[in-house]
């Protein structure tokens, strides 16, 4: 075992390839969607615990949200006969990783919504949007986590007319997507970008933390999403594969250095969107 680690160990190190994990800890505190709290049954988080004897091995059931911590929206969350979690095509969960900073904005405007001419300045900036990209809003609210009232920008979770936290305009949604696709802000209630990906067969994922610490492109992003029958969702573990050469692209904003924090999470919402369709000159 300590062999096997050791020469993965040498061979990322040979390839020069640094993972960085944009996954919060999943534990107990992880943000619920307010929805979900009011059918709560109270969650058991250490259901049942044991340590056999014989194998001295401890194991135990826990119960939690599809929906809760960093996870997954399987596209069948959304729209009527889509795929659950088991279906989703592996192509789907790696491709190139685009980071969308717009902390700025939405330090000023809770509600700030990624427009068109955002992702056209990120091309003009950066070049152009690769097929296949998994494309995620960094909007610095992964500080902001796991405290729930800070998340969803409210004090009474029970009322989802009060949240207030950045998404994607319906324009962007539209322009990036199939045909039409976005993670929405919470002042949106209608979900319009989600009612309009899902169909399309996109997955969408939430709470993705870390993003300050990959460059906003040049990354490769891989998600181990849950491979669970029927789910709707489901706690996701995602890495972002570097290149030694990719870390030249982390720049101003984007900057490890500047931020002096690899570990300063940012909430922000991820998407994956099929950009083949992206016609932004
Ligand atoms: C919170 O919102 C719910 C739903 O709108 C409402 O019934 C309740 O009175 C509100 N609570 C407070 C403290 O405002
Ligand atoms: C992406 O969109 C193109 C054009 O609409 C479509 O032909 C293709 O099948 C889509 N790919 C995926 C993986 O959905």
């Amino acid at each position: 075992m300590l062999g096997i680690t050791f020469i993965s160990l040498c061979v990322t190190l040979a390839l020069g390839r640094r993972v960085v994990d944009l996954t919060h800890t999943f534990d107990q505190n992880a943000p619920k969607y307010p929805l979900e709290q009011w059918v709560d049954k109270g969650l058991d988080w250490n259901m049942f615990r044991m340590t056999t004897l014989m194998a001295k091995l401890t194991l135990k059931v826990t119960e939690y949200y599809e929906h809760q911590g960093t996870h997954m929206d399987a596209p069948m969350h959304s729209a009527r006969g889509g795929e659950d979690m088991a279906s989703i095509s592996p192509e789907r969960l790696v491709g190139p990783g685009i980071v969308i900073d717009v902390t700025d904005k939405a330090e000023s405007d809770v509600n700030y919504a990624v427009t068109v001419e955002d992702l056209k300045k990120y091309e003009a900036d950066h070049g152009r949007i690769p097929p296949g990209a998994i494309i995620m809003m960094n909007s610095g609210w992964a500080r902001k986590y796991p405290d729930s009232n800070k998340v969803f920008g409210s004090q009474n979770l029970s009322d989802p007319l009060s949240f207030r936290f950045p998404g994607f305009s319906l324009e962007a949604c539209n322009v990036v997507g199939v045909d039409t696709p976005s993670v929405d802000p919470g002042i949106a209630p209608e979900y319009y970008c989600h009612n309009h990906l899902q169909p399309s067969g996109v997955p969408l994922l939430e709470y993705v933390a870390n993003l300050d610490a990959i460059p906003v492109r040049g990354s490769t992003i891989v998600l181990g999403a849950i491979k669970m029958r029927e789910g709707t969702g489901g706690p996701t573990r995602i890495f972002a594969l570097l290149d030694d050469e990719n870390d030249g692209f982390i720049n101003g904003a984007n900057s490890v250095s500047s931020r002096g924090a690899i570990g300063l999470l940012s909430l922000s919402t991820l998407w994956i969107s099929n950009v083949t369709t992206l016609e932004i000159k």
